[in-house]
């Protein structure tokens, strides 16, 4: 019998075939009534013994609806594939996750600073009182601790700590770390989250970020900072020109201490963040010769940054989880 070799043959041609019309030209040539292969396997049949009919006769049948099957399934293939190409459906646009505006803030700042030789540092979010305020001039009792609104945390009496313990309320304890551990010169920067218990509004979170920058060396003066706050903000806003302003203020750490301000273009003044010059009792403080070694310190809000960057009318957006604030960025 020739069923084995129909089969092979049958596989082949269907697969072979390409267009509805090749496909209907093999079905002919199996399936046909007059002369298709099948049919004349059958009409053949009437020729055999009856042991040979009865053997036979069901692997034809069963050969014709392995044919029937494999055709149909390849019809139905090349349907999928002709009639339903139109290519001038747009594509599916495919969604990207991308960083979040902050984090994308964040990177460009490190980045701009590594450019001018600052090492990026990190310090404990959850902190010692004593880094966050009395290393910094900022004594107990003193009216300056007002300044910053504390969520404090509740001390386990079992570890005797003699330091009550904080989410830090600003950048500045990672300053009296590094100076604890490094001897000058040196130029560094450290970003991350800062925390007050205070309420929130357009500018103003619980949980923000601060970058803060810290430069020490002999000969370090506030035309130094200028300098190199002014590059920074030239390069962050794409501008090139940037007008920096100094307000004169009052930080604890510093003397003199100054606000800074921003005003691009024709826009109008912003401020930044707080800066000045170390104060010789910090400087004191961690074991440096406060006559030999000068430096400047600066704390800038990371949100404050990204909000004037990309004119953003609510701080409380970025932290909101609103996809469709986040997409744009
Ligand atoms: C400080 O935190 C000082 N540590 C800055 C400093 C460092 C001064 C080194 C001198 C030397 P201030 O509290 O002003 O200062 O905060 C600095 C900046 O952080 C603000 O200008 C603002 O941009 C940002 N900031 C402060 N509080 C919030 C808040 N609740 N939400 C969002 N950003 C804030």
């Amino acid at each position: 019998m020739d069923i084995q070799r129909i089969r092979q043959k049958a596989i082949e041609d269907i697969s072979a075939a390409v267009t509805a019309e090749e496909i209907f030209t093999v079905k002919i040539k199996y399936l046909g009534r007059k002369q298709g292969e099948i049919n004349l396997l059958l009409r053949a049949l009437k020729d055999f013994s009856e042991e040979d009919k009865r053997k036979s006769g069901p692997l034809i049948q069963q050969l014709k609806n392995e044919i029937e099957s494999a055709i149909l399934f390849r019809e139905k293939e090349l349907n999928a594939n002709n009639a339903n190409i139109d290519i001038t459906i747009p594509g599916k646009k495919i969604d990207y996750g991308h960083l979040h505006p902050i984090t994308q803030t964040e990177d460009d700042v490190r980045q701009i600073f590594n450019s001018m030789n600052f090492s990026v540092i990190d310090g404990p979010e959850i902190e010692d009182e004593y880094y966050n305020f009395d290393a910094l001039n900022i004594p107990p009792n003193h009216p300056a601790r007002e300044m910053w609104d504390t969520f404090w945390i509740q001390s386990n009496k079992k570890d005797g700590a003699q330091n009550k313990r904080l989410l830090r309320t600003h950048t500045s304890p990672v300053q009296i770390r590094y100076m604890e551990t490094h001897k000058p010169p040196f130029q560094i920067i450290s970003i991350g989250r800062a925390f007050r218990y205070e309420a929130t509004d357009a500018t103003h979170e619980t949980n923000f970020n601060q970058v803060e920058g810290l430069a020490i060396d002999r000969n370090i003066s506030l035309a130094n900072f200028k300098f190199v706050i002014s590059e920074f903000f030239r390069q962050f806003f794409h501008q090139k020109i940037v007008q920096v302003r100094f307000r004169s203020s009052f930080f604890p750490f510093v003397e003199p201490g100054v606000e800074v301000d921003v005003k691009l273009d024709n826009s109008r003044w912003l401020e930044m963040g707080g800066a000045g010059m170390v104060h010789p009792k910090v400087l004191q403080g961690v074991g440096y010769d406060s006559k030999k070694w000068q430096g400047f310190a600066f704390g800038f809000g990371v949100e404050r940054l990204a909000i004037i960057r990309h004119k953003i009318p609510d701080i409380r957006l970025f932290a909101s989880q609103d996809l469709r604030f986040i997409k744009k960025f």
